[in-house]
């Protein structure tokens, strides 16, 4: 076994300096789906991908944390840097990438017939984490995720006996456990209620302080909310291209390129 890692308050997991994606191509066989991708996300910082359905936002973040090479035909050429180590150099751990970025789905994917309490500390087997106290991880878990009030005399329900917009957050506190650096989430609230969908808002406004935040979005108002960048992608004809990248609120008053103006102001997609 490697060395296991002690998360205390004295060591906490630090923000690090940020990642960023270099010339990120992506392919489904020949399928060219994603071209020349370059794009950085400051520590701490939220940045929300918006575009076309299609255009290759999920295959990018996939692409952020390993995920799309496990899908079959795929390829991918480019470099993705966390911390300034680029997380394809050969010999990378691809399950440490995985901790270090976490992930949240469109779908929330709780393990249903665990408990409320054993779906958050899921990770840390796998993660080779030890704590002095699960049940202080649990909570500060929970708390960061905005669902510790509502589940605390619960724990031990089942984590299929929470609403959808429960087990999302659910799902969150999950990531959280394993002190992710980075958190990709892939169009988190799209099967969520608006009363959920703000609940999360805020969790992530409050997490970005922690952690650096991709959120991929087609809710324009929920990129204005959360982000502090925003990337718009798009296909035209041929693979996914990011065609602009800036803060949030210059993408939504004064975009560069007349196809991101197009966009936001709901001309098409
Ligand atoms: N598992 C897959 N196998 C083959 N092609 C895929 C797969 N997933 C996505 N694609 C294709 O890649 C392109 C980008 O898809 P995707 O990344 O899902 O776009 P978005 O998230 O922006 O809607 C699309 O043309 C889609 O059909
Ligand atoms: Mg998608």
């Amino acid at each position: 076994m490697t060395s296991a890692e002690m998360l205390t308050p004295e060591n906490p997991k630090v923000l690090g300096t940020g990642l960023e994606a270099r010339g990120v191509h992506a392919w489904f066989g020949k399928n060219h789906v994603l071209s020349d991708i370059n794009l950085n996300f400051a520590a701490g910082t939220v940045t929300a991908l918006i575009g076309p359905s299609g255009c290759g936002k999920s295959t990018f973040i996939r692409t952020i944390n390993r995920m799309h090479e496990f899908i079959p035909t795929a390829a991918m050429a480019g470099e993705v840097f966390l911390d300034g180590k680029d997380v394809y150099a050969s010999g990378t751990d691809v399950t440490k990438i995985r901790l270090k970025i976490g992930m949240v789905f469109q779908k929330p994917n709780p393990f249903p017939s665990m408990t409320i309490g054993e779906n958050v500390l899921s990770g840390l087997k796998l993660a080779q984490l030890k704590v002095p106290n699960k049940d202080d991880l649990l909570e500060e878990c929970l708390t960061r995720a905005g669902l510790w009030k509502e589940v605390k005399d619960r724990l031990s329900a089942h984590g299929g006996s929470l609403s959808g917009g429960q087990q999302q957050r659910l799902c969150i506190a999950r990531s959280l456990a394993v002190a992710p650096q980075v958190l990709l989430m892939d169009e988190p609230c799209s099967a969520l209620d608006p009363g959920s969908t703000l609940r999360i808002e805020e969790t992530i406004r409050e997490l970005s302080d922690s952690m650096t935040i991709v959120i991929v979005t087609h809710n324009m108002q929920q990129a204005a909310r959360v982000s502090d960048y925003t990337a718009f992608f798009l296909s035209d004809g041929g693979p996914g291209e990011m065609i602009e990248t800036a803060p949030t609120s210059e993408i939504f008053s004064r975009p560069k390129d007349k196809r991101t103006e197009d966009y936001v102001t709901g001309r098409f997609g």
